[in-house]
């Protein structure tokens, strides 16, 4: 792999399907030697955050995300100073939640993101029809961040390319000498659960099954990947002809009262 690993840092935002407590394990399961890292899945970067590789591409459909991580490459001092002017309560709340994001500069738009992740219902990321985020508010009373920890997402950034958009062009330009790990919404097990709504459009079925064809388009180019999904018979027959290792997996959000461990796959080509 091409630079050195600076030591974990952890995820400053909690993400549905964050892969915080699997992610040491995921990297024992990474490829010894690439030059870049693939991530097009990249939602909280719990998995990133833990390899921490100095040559990495990294992408997410969701805008505000991507600009959140942008703000805090740049500007993370900035968008410390805005956070500490947003005080966390049910009223402050409501009046941060209603504030347009697109009508404030890169800080103060991913100030408002880390600030309704941390103090919003379970860190939930959830818009209305119109792109209107409209996750209740979560009473906890808590930091909504940590400078040195955002200091040293910052630093973790530097050099990285971040792309805003779809998985497909997220792999635009990956070689055999790379290699990509992807983690996208996963396939729903009982159907009520709304995990997959990280962006105003959906991940249906039609996307995974083009997520499947990409990545047999890729093992046939000859690139590497890594791939996590829930254990469902739609996932295995999608991917069916490709090693899977079966794994339990402790998700982070859960929308049940209690948690429930759901077995997961990882999925590889060769
Ligand atoms: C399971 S989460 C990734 C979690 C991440 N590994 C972590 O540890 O936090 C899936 C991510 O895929 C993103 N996403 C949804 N549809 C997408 C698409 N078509 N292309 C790229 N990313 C997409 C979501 O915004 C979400 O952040």
């Amino acid at each position: 792999m091409s630079g050195v690993s600076l030591g974990n840092v952890r995820p400053f935002i909690k993400w549905a399907g964050g892969k915080q407590a699997l992610a040491s394990d995921l990297l024992t399961r990474f490829p010894k030697r690439f030059d870049r890292y693939f991530e097009p899945f990249l939602g909280g970067g719990s998995v990133f955050l833990s390899l921490r590789p100095s040559n990495a591409v990294l992408a997410d459909h969701n805008r505000w995300l991507l600009d959140t991580y942008r703000a805090v490459r740049w500007s993370w001092r900035r968008v410390v100073a805005e956070l500490e002017a947003l005080p966390n309560t049910r009223q402050d709340y409501l009046a941060i939640r209603a504030r347009d994001p697109w009508s404030l500069d890169l800080a103060g738009r991913a100030a408002q993101f880390i600030y309704l992740n941390k103090t919003g219902f379970r860190g939930l990321f959830r818009v209305n029809r119109d792109g209107r985020f409209n996750v209740p508010y979560g009473a906890y009373d808590r930091r909504t961040h940590d400078p040195d920890q955002l200091r040293d997402v910052a630093r973790a950034l530097r050099g990285v390319t971040l792309r805003c958009g779809d998985f497909q062009s997220a792999l635009a330009g990956v070689t055999p000498r790379d290699f990509v790990y992807l983690d996208p919404p996963y396939v729903k097990q009982g159907g009520h659960a709304d995990f997959n709504r990280y962006t105003e459009d959906q991940f249906r079925e039609q996307d995974h099954e083009r997520l499947a064809d990409t990545c047999r388009h890729l093992a046939k180019r000859g690139v590497r990947w890594l791939l996590s999904q829930s254990d469902t018979d739609l996932v295995r027959r999608l991917f069916d002809g490709f090693p899977m290792e079966r794994i339990a997996a402790r998700r982070e959000i859960n929308l049940n009262s209690r948690r429930r461990d759901v077995a997961e796959l990882l999925i590889r080509n060769g």
